[in-house]
Formats: structure tokens, sequence, C-alpha cells
């Protein structure tokens, strides 16, 4: 595996590739990497003859008083990693690489159909920097597939959306959420949580399993599900910011419905966490 920094550096190898009729698959990460980051390289290279990772802490998706300077950057073990899980090219630009005139006046993607919901309420211009850099990305590899993790749901839909939108002609691809053994979804803002909050996290994922229980079992009072799982994530200790039960697409959901996700967020200490199911709860 080679490791590039420069966008001219990336396009050489990508351009000999893409000569030679090789499918290109894009994963894009912010480093830190962890087994869910793994699973999409190694879905890629199910889908693809080659595998590109970005690792690029994307200043523009951080809000101001969030965790961009404190955010783990581990280049040379997410090196070793993505060797290890059949990765053919690192690019790893700088953040004048990315944005060489910075981001005063720099072309924004906005996608208004997610920007401001759930996510997008608790990190207004979060989605703003996400859609702009995934393009950035999309179009400075020019992937055929790029796969992103079901773990950030909403992220995944403004991705979608966009390159619907865009018609970039590149197949966006979700990876189910890989969990540890207790159900903590991995998330490279784990590392912040002392030994203790990690175990106490497990309640993230029983709570979202409660809910998914009830609903396949046909309770339909969706404000009372969440109501109940608000409770016990503060019993656990937890300062939740939402849980909600929505559909797929994330419009509200209805009684006559039978496919779901549910969503929340949580501050455990100063550590904010996300997770999100699926259900399907057939019809009752
Ligand atoms: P990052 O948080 O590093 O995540 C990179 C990719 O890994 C995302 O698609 C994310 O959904 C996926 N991922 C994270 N944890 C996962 C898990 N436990 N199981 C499966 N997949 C998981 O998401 C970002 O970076 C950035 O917003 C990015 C898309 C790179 C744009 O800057």
């Amino acid at each position: 595996m080679k490791t590039v920094h420069t966008i001219a550096e990336l396009r050489a190898h990508v351009a000999a590739w893409r000569e030679a009729g090789e499918r290109i698959a894009l994963t894009p990460t912010m480093g830190n990497l962890h087994r869910g980051h793994l699973r999409l390289v190694e879905a890629g290279r199910a889908q693809a003859q080659r595998v590109v990772t970005s690792v690029f802490v994307n200043p523009l998706q951080f809000g101001m008083n969030e965790d961009f300077d404190r955010y783990p950057r581990t280049l040379d073990a997410d090196a070793a990693q993505l060797e290890q899980a059949g990765c053919d090219l690192l690019f790893a630009p700088s953040v004048t690489e990315m944005y060489p005139r910075g981001r005063e006046g720099f072309t924004v993607i906005s996608v208004p159909r997610y920007a401001h919901i759930l996510e997008g309420e608790f990190r207004p211009g979060h989605f703003d920097g996400v859609a702009t850099v995934v393009n950035l990305l999309l179009n400075i590899v020019r992937p055929d597939i790029a796969l992103f993790g079901e773990k950030d749901y909403q992220q995944l839909l403004v991705i979608r959306q966009m390159a619907a939108d865009l018609h970039l002609p590149i197949e966006i691809r979700g990876v189910p959420t890989e969990r540890e053994t207790n159900g903590l979804a991995l998330s490279s803002r784990n590392q912040y949580l002392s030994a203790s909050e990690r175990e106490r996290a497990s309640a993230l994922h029983r709570v979202l399993s409660g809910v998914a229980d009830h609903l396949r079992a046909g309770d339909r009072d969706f404000d009372q599900l969440c109501e109940r799982g608000l409770s016990e994530l503060r019993e656990a200790g937890f300062r939740p910011q939402y849980l909600v039960v929505r559909r797929p697409d994330l419009q509200r959901a209805e009684v006559a419905d039978s496919e779901f996700r549910i969503l929340l967020a949580a501050f455990l200490g100063s550590t904010r966490l996300i997770d999100n199911i699926p259900v399907s709860a057939g019809t009752t």
C-alpha cells in the first residue's frame, strides 16, 4: 500500500488504474481507525479491484466547541491497519491541500432535506461540512463506488441525497455497524471514555434494542416508547439529546408503518455518542 499526501499524486495512481479498466472503491475516514472502518475497506475490496482510503480530519464539519483539535490523529497506526485490510492507496492530505484558499468563501454543498434535523439540529453546519468534503473527495478520486457506515446513518442519507441531486456517477453503499460484544458501536470517540464509562455506554444499544422489541411486538405509541427510553438513558447517567423512531428516510413514522430506524444521541460525561438501528416490524 502506498501513502500519498497530494491530490496530484493521488490522481496519478488512480488514473493508471482507471486506464487499466479497474473498478475503484473509496472509503472516506477521519482516521484513528478501528474494526468498523476496516469493514468498509473489506466491503470495498469485495466490490472493486482497487480500494482508496482517505484519512482527513475535516475542519469544516466541526463546530466551534467541538473536538477538532483533540480529535485523535494516528496516521502510522492507521496505515498499518489499512495495509492489513487490503487497502491499495492511503490518501492523507493536509488542510491546505484540501482548502488551499482557506475556509472563507469556499464553495459549500448543503443538503437541506437532512441538514437541519436530528444531528443537524444539535450540530448546526455539520452536514454542510460533511457534504462539502465528501463531494471534494469524490471529485478528486472519482471512484466507481464509495462506502459509508450505517453507524452515521443520517450522514449516509445526506451523501446519498447529494449524489442523487448532483447526478454523481458513483454508487453509494452503506455498511452495517460494527459493535463491541456489549453492543457499544465502535467509534473513534469511544477513546474519550473511561473504562467504566465504556461499560455504561452499552446502555445505548440496550435502549435501542428495547424500543425495537416494543415496535416488533406491535406497540406504536412512538412518543411513549421514546420517553421511556430517554428515562432509562438518564438513569444510566447519560444526558440524551434525542431518541426518535423514524421512517428509514428519517421522515415521521406513522402507525401503519412496518420499517423503522431508531436513532439517538447522548452525552456520557463530556463525550457525545450516537447510535441507531433498523427495525423491521412486519404487520401486526
Ligand atoms: P469517521 O467518523 O472516521 O468514519 C468514517 C466512516 O466509517 C464513516 O462512513 C462511518 O460511518 C464509518 N464507521 C464509523 N464507525 C463505524 C462502525 N462502528 N461500524 C461501521 N462503520 C463505521 O464519518 C466520518 O469519518 C466523516 O464524516 C467523513 C465521512 C470521513 C467525512 O469527513
